[in-house]
């Protein structure tokens, strides 16, 4: 996605050759108007396909996600990290590690809002190394929903996650792949360059 990639080359600043800042338009600001194009690009990425519900990850995944179901006239839900949780019959958990911020956190959702019903779609704003996406994709199955895709704003191709998920035959849609972060330089994976 052409405007996106302009975004994180103007606004995104990369800290380390495996971490980029994106404060300005993902992590911390937003700008709503914006984020409506990603919402529909994922919504057309992923039209015809009979999604009834949108599954992301509290806090950054709300923004895009909302706007993908937005676009896609679909109900979204974040599930909620704790620390650790208290037994409750009435979530499906899972742990999640995070090997960025080295800890582990359970991620859960209600009951409620998920079952077999469903065909769902999973939004997060950054792929790495794929953990929260398995968390996510665990907690659909344990509804034994249908898991259609997984549509992500950024992915991080020199991480492992991208690779792992589509080894296992799901679908990934990514808004703007990046190749490297070396050298203080975003290189974008070649058939997306610009
Ligand atoms: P993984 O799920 O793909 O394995 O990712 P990982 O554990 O490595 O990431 C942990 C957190 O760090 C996630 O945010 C993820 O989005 C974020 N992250 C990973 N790499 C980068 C990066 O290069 N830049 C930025 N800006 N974030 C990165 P989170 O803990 O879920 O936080 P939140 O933003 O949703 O609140
Ligand atoms: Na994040
Ligand atoms: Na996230």
């Amino acid at each position: 996605m052409e405007s996106l990639k302009q975004n994180i080359l103007t606004e995104g600043k990369v800290l380390s050759d495996s971490v980029i800042k994106v404060d300005a338009f993902l992590n911390h600001q937003v700008d709503p108007v914006f984020m409506q194009r990603i919402g529909k690009e994922f919504a057309s990425r992923f039209a015809g396909s009979g999604i009834t519900k949108i599954l992301t990850l509290e806090s950054s995944g709300i923004t895009p996600a909302v706007m993908t179901g937005l676009a896609l006239q679909a109900p979204v839900i974040f599930a909620r990290k704790r620390k650790s949780l208290t037994l409750n019959e009435h979530l499906y958990s899972t742990e999640v590690y995070s090997y960025t911020k080295k800890e582990a956190n359970d991620i859960s959702i209600s009951k409620d809002y998920v079952d077999s019903d469903d065909v769902v779609l999973i939004i997060d704003d950054i792929l790495a190394n794929g953990q929260a996406a398995l968390g996510m994709i665990d907690l659909v199955e344990q509804a034994g929903a249908t898991l259609e895709g997984i549509g992500v704003v950024i992915e991080k191709g020199f991480q492992e996650g991208g690779k792992m998920l589509r080894e296992r035959g799901i679908r990934v849609e990514s808004l703007a792949t990046i190749a490297s972060l070396a050298d203080g330089h975003v290189t974008f994976q070649s058939k997306e360059a610009i």
